[in-house]
């Protein structure tokens, strides 16, 4: 009886729950929150827990919702779902934690809802760097494992040590127009990154249909900008978005020529002669396995990539996770130069398009 319930609830919960494009709307309140976790004496918490939980809901934590049992993503359903398998079949850009859940530490984010820290890499991040002006916290060696959002997170604000009072009021915050100004006006709310968000999360997927990322041009100069994708990325792996080869701190600084993969650089900046310049099919395309950015987003069926094509840290990683080590976006142990085997015009080819076997795409 008590399971029938839950599927039911749960059920409804896809159905009608929220609205990618803006807040949570036509949805009654009792199908997410509770006023006293009781009704007719039982819980009404979805894991049966009598304990009430954070923002009166109805799910214990952040993936009670987001990497639910009950619930696929499907391109209808409005929950969107970080424990997918296959990226455009059930799981979204921003790829999936399934493998960290299953066990392999290396396929994505060892968020603490989901898994134990890191074996190999224990809590505090690669390239960490707590002088970087975005770095989520000051600890020198991380006190605390990462989780969803907050202090030791990457969603929400970071001032905020608990996961849903850094997101407090987002999930019911119209966000059309996103500036970056508070959590829910922020890309995904990654707090104070910009971009244009797809709708269903590119569940459905092509060059016209995707998210579409902020990045800037830098040069020796430093020119960074705090709201950028591959920021986020920096407030907590600040070395590797800096190009210089010592670990001098602060690592917003830039320096030439790059001694780590560039991110923040536009390709159509480079030489009409470059390799880089055959991305996305030649000028003006895009790849959604390996995507670029624009200083200027704009709802992807208007971008324009003819004139600028930015790389950035989620051009070769997927936020989440995904089926290959260090959450790459393919199987980088398949990119052989020079070959025409089944890797030729994909991953670092996108972009390197004449180090596979046929020379161009
Ligand atoms: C689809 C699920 C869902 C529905 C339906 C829903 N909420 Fe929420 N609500 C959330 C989540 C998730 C949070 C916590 C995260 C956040 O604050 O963004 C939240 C947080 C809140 C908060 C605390 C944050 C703030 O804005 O102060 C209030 C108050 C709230 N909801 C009221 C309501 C009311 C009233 C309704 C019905 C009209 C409602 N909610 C319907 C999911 C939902
Ligand atoms: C009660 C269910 C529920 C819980 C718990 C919940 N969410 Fe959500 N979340 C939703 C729904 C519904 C949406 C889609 C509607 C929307 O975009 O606001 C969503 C959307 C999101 C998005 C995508 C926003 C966008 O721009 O597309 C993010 C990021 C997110 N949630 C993070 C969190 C975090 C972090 C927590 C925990 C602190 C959390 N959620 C807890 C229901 C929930
Ligand atoms: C809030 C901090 C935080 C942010 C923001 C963050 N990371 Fe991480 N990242 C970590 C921590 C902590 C680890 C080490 C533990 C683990 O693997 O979960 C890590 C590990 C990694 C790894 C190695 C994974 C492995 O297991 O070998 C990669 C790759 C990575 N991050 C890429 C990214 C990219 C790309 C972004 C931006 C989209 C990003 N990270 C944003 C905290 C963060
Ligand atoms: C050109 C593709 C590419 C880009 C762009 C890129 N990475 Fe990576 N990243 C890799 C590869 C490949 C590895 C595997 C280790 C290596 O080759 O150094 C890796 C490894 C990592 C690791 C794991 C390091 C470890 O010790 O396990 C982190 C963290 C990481 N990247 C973060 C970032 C961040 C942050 C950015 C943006 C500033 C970024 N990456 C941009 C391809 C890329
Ligand atoms: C989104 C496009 C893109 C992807 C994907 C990409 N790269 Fe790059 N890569 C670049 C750009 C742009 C440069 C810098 C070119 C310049 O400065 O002239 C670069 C530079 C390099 C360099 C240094 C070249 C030099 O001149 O010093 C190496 C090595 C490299 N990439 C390897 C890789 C590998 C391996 C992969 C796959 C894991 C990869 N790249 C994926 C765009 C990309």
């Amino acid at each position: 009886m008590k399971k029938r319930l839950f599927i039911l609830l749960s059920m409804a919960l896809v159905m009608f729950a929220g609205n990618a494009l803006a807040a949570i709307s036509g949805a009654p309140c009792v199908e997410c929150h509770t006023m006293h976790n009781s009704q007719n004496g039982e819980p009404m918490r979805w894991d049966g827990s009598a304990d009430p939980a954070s923002a009166l809901l109805r799910a214990a934590n952040c993936t009670g919702c987001h990497a639910s049992a009950t619930i696929t993503n499907n391109g209808s359903n409005v929950i969107p779902q970080v424990d997918g398998a296959v990226y455009g079949t059930d799981t979204t850009a921003g790829g999936s934690f399934k493998w960290v859940i299953d066990g392999d530490d290396a396929k994505g984010h060892n968020v603490d809802e989901l898994n134990i820290a890191d074996a190999a890499l224990g809590q505090t991040p690669p390239g960490w760097d707590e002088t970087h002006p975005g770095a989520v916290n000051d600890d020198v060696t991380w006190a605390q494992q990462l989780s969803c959002s907050g202090t030791y997170g990457c969603h929400g604000d970071h001032d905020e040590l608990d996961t849903f009072g850094a997101v407090q009021g987002a999930h019911h915050e119209p966000s059309d127009g996103l500036d970056g100004s508070t959590v829910g006006k922020s890309y995904r709310f990654l707090s104070g990154i910009v971009g244009v968000e797809d709708e269903d999360w590119e569940f459905t997927n092509s060059a016209t249909d995707h998210n579409v990322y902020k990045g800037v041009a830098r040069n020796e100069g430093g020119n960074d900008s705090a709201d950028t994708i591959s920021y986020l990325c920096a407030e907590c792996h600040g070395k590797f978005h800096a190009a210089e080869g010592i670990n001098a701190l602060p690592s917003t600084n830039m320096s030439n020529p790059w001694l780590r993969h560039p991110t923040d650089i536009d390709m159509r900046a480079l030489p009409a002669s470059s390799e880089y310049q055959q991305y996305g099919l030649g000028i003006g395309g895009y790849s959604v396995e390996a995507p670029v950015a624009l200083s200027n987003p704009v709802a992807a069926a208007n971008a324009d990539y003819s004139a600028e094509a930015i790389v950035t840290c989620v051009s070769c990683h997927r936020a989440h996770g995904s089926p290959y080590d260090d959450l790459l976006r393919w199987d980088y142990a398949g990119m052989e130069a020079g070959t025409t085997g089944a890797a030729v015009n994909t991953g670092c080819f996108r972009c390197h398009t004449t180090k596979d076997g046929d020379n161009s795409l």
